[in-house]
């Protein structure tokens, strides 16, 4: 029997007493030890459904904020090829919050009060998002190392416990490398031109390559609900596993762009087989989750306006549904 036929029983009559509730988290812990997916419809622990609506909200979140920074750009682009590029990249990540916010529902949120959490600061989403984006290099370094950190980060959450979330990241993950790449090969194109556009270049990395790190949160010891979520297989490795191996995936690629990580610690060692790192500062991490990053005001504030100017489409959205509904009942009546 599996979970899902379990929760459907016990609503079908069965006593949903004490035992019953011992065999649904029985079958739980079962279906996660033997690696198979938790659906939507099955028992889960209300930990198990909090944690994921939070982290698959704020995953939602960042894939929304995350349109404004490289935004930004979109009329500024050097030519209409840039143009293209960058506004199908921008598209690409409204689709995944999109996705995201549909795979939250599956867990029994309600979107319209998910979006309500984020525009009143209830809610978070990546710190990386709050910083700025003062040349079109930071379009490439974006591409490059903030999608980069994030395939780091999502290509693991492909075999996370919860299927719709586990779904989605499988289409998210092939665009994200897509995103990955074009960040990379504009960044070719840049380091490939004039005195001025590498140095453009190189700035960007400085400002970009501790906040990237940052992405993956605070190291383990500092990462209380870590333990947690990888019992539930929702997380598959650490914060400070996916640090490294974003690290180690990076390096090479600096050294071929001909760019320098501002990193005066960093360098192979030999004996682990994986690059040594400085230590990110973690306090500035603390400042810019609690809301006081270069943007956060700047991009939270766009948020609202935007879904403030949208309520019209909402509306007339509702009042169409509600038209042909009455119609369809009219028809069936008939
Ligand atoms: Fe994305
Ligand atoms: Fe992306």
């Amino acid at each position: 029997m599996t979970a899902r036929q379990a929760s459907s029983s016990a609503e079908d009559g069965a006593p949903p007493g004490r035992r019953a509730h011992g065999d649904l988290q029985e079958l739980f812990d079962e279906t996660i030890a033997r690696d198979q997916r938790i659906e939507p419809r099955d028992w889960m622990p209300d930990g198990y459904r909090k944690t994921l609506i939070r982290q698959v909200a704020q995953h939602a979140h960042s894939e929304i904020i995350g349109m404004q920074p490289e935004g930004e750009w979109i009329t500024r682009a050097p030519s209409l090829r840039r143009k293209a590029i960058l506004f199908a990249k921008v598209q690409d990540e409204a689709g995944h919050g999109l996705y995201l916010y549909s795979a939250a529902e599956t867990l029994g949120a309600d979107r319209a009060d998910l979006t309500q959490r984020l525009i009143e600061g209830r809610q978070k989403y990546s710190s990386i998002f709050n910083y700025p984006t003062p040349t079109f290099a930071d379009v490439g370094v974006i591409g490059w190392l903030v999608d980069g950190a994030a395939i780091c980060n999502q290509v693991p959450l492909c075999r996370s416990s919860y299927g719709p979330y586990a779904r989605a990241m499988v289409r998210i993950c092939k665009e994200e490398s897509f995103h990955q790449r074009q960040g990379y090969e504009l960044l070719m194109t840049m380091t490939r031109g004039t005195g001025a556009q590498r140095e453009m270049v190189q700035d960007a990395v400085n400002r970009w390559w501790w906040p990237s790190l940052m992405m993956f949160g605070p190291p383990d010891e500092d990462s209380p609900n870590s333990a947690r979520s990888m019992a539930w297989k929702i997380k598959r490795h650490s914060n400070d596993e996916l640090r490294q191996r974003f690290v180690d995936m990076t390096v090479p690629q600096a050294e071929k762009l001909g760019v320098n990580l501002p990193d005066p610690e960093l360098r192979w060692n030999e004996e682990r087989g994986r690059y040594d790192f400085g230590t990110p500062d973690w306090a500035e991490l603390k400042r810019v989750i609690s809301g006081d990053g270069p943007c956060n005001a700047e991009r939270v504030a766009r948020r609202r306006a935007a879904h403030e100017e949208g309520a019209w489409v909402r509306e007339a959205a509702a009042a169409h549904a509600a038209k042909r509904a009455a119609r369809q009942r009219k028809g069936a009546a008939a």
